[in-house]
């Protein structure tokens, strides 16, 4: 069933795990993750980076493929597909009206004051659609540029005014970690990322969750975190496989066995995450 994220989120705030957010970036990895959290039973949320949807088409040919797998292989956990990183209205908007049921709007290149006018933007046309958003405070590294805000850790003081001045269903604090691998080991601010929890009745996003050690994971769901956002480890497991298959396989040239060479390490995956953040 496809849904917004708002009562799962709320769910794994109240009862300390995180939901799963996988990135999305083709059919194949859909249809993995789909049958990997339908076997365990645990909600998940599909998540598609603006240069994911151009790379499989757009958001209409998204919401078609997850609704057709969900219906053809009998799908039946709730389902949140999601815009991770939209980078402006009119991205959102597309999206929304495609039917994505949840959209994160990351204004965090802005200053707050601009942040929280694109996010409430955002939030009045997602809500009269029965569409969750998702706004960013602070400015997650890796990969966004263009960055004008000199901020770069989320303060409880911004996210207790970007909240009450947009009605947003979830929130994700820069408090240290980045996309893609670390390069050293992940300094995540636990006590603001705590205080921010305490503060707001509002589930809280962890972006970046490749790499983070499981210690570490495990403490910021008991500081809080409700989701948390997965892509590079799964591309790692996946690419992996599929290059020892073809290292020692010179004849096979059928897409499907390529493909399907990285089904099994991206499903194990999938479970270890699913495991660890307490989904299941
Ligand atoms: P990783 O690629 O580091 O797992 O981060 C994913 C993410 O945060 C997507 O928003």
């Amino acid at each position: 069933m496809l849904v917004n994220s708002k009562k799962m989120l709320l769910d794994a705030k109240e009862n300390h795990y995180a939901v799963p957010h996988f990135n999305i970036n083709d059919l194949e990895w859909t249809k993995y993750i789909l049958e990997k959290c339908n076997e365990l039973k645990v909600p998940v949320i599909l998540g598609v980076s603006e240069g994911a949807a151009k790379y499989m088409g757009g958001f209409n040919t998204i919401t078609g493929m997850v609704k057709g797998l969900i219906k053809d292989l009998n799908i039946e956990i709730p389902v949140c597909l999601h815009v991770d990183h939209g980078q402006s209205f009119e991205t959102c908007k597309k999206a929304i009206d495609a039917g994505f049921t949840s959209v994160m709007i990351d204004g965090s290149k802005y200053e707050l004051k601009e942040n929280i006018r694109i996010t409430k933007e955002v939030v009045e046309y997602a809500h009269e659609r029965g569409v969750t958003v998702e706004a960013e405070v602070g400015h997650i590294g890796g990969s966004e540029d263009n960055v004008t805000s000199s901020v770069l850790n989320a303060t409880l003081e911004d996210c207790q005014i970007l909240y009450e001045n947009t009605g947003i269903d979830s929130l994700a604090p820069a408090l240290g970690s980045v996309h893609g691998f670390y390069k050293g080991e992940p300094n995540l601010d636990f006590e603001t990322m705590k205080k921010i929890n305490d503060t707001l009745p509002i589930p809280l996003v962890l972006h970046g969750g490749s790499g983070i050690p499981d210690d570490k994971i495990t403490k910021a769901i008991e500081c809080g975190i409700a989701k948390i956002n997965v892509n590079t480890e799964l591309q790692y497991s996946w690419s992996q496989a599929v290059r020892e298959f073809l290292n020692n396989d010179s004849k096979s040239y059928d897409p499907r066995k390529v493909i399907g060479s990285g089904e099994k390490a991206m499903k194990e995956n999938i479970e270890k995450k699913v495991r660890l953040f307490k989904t299941r």
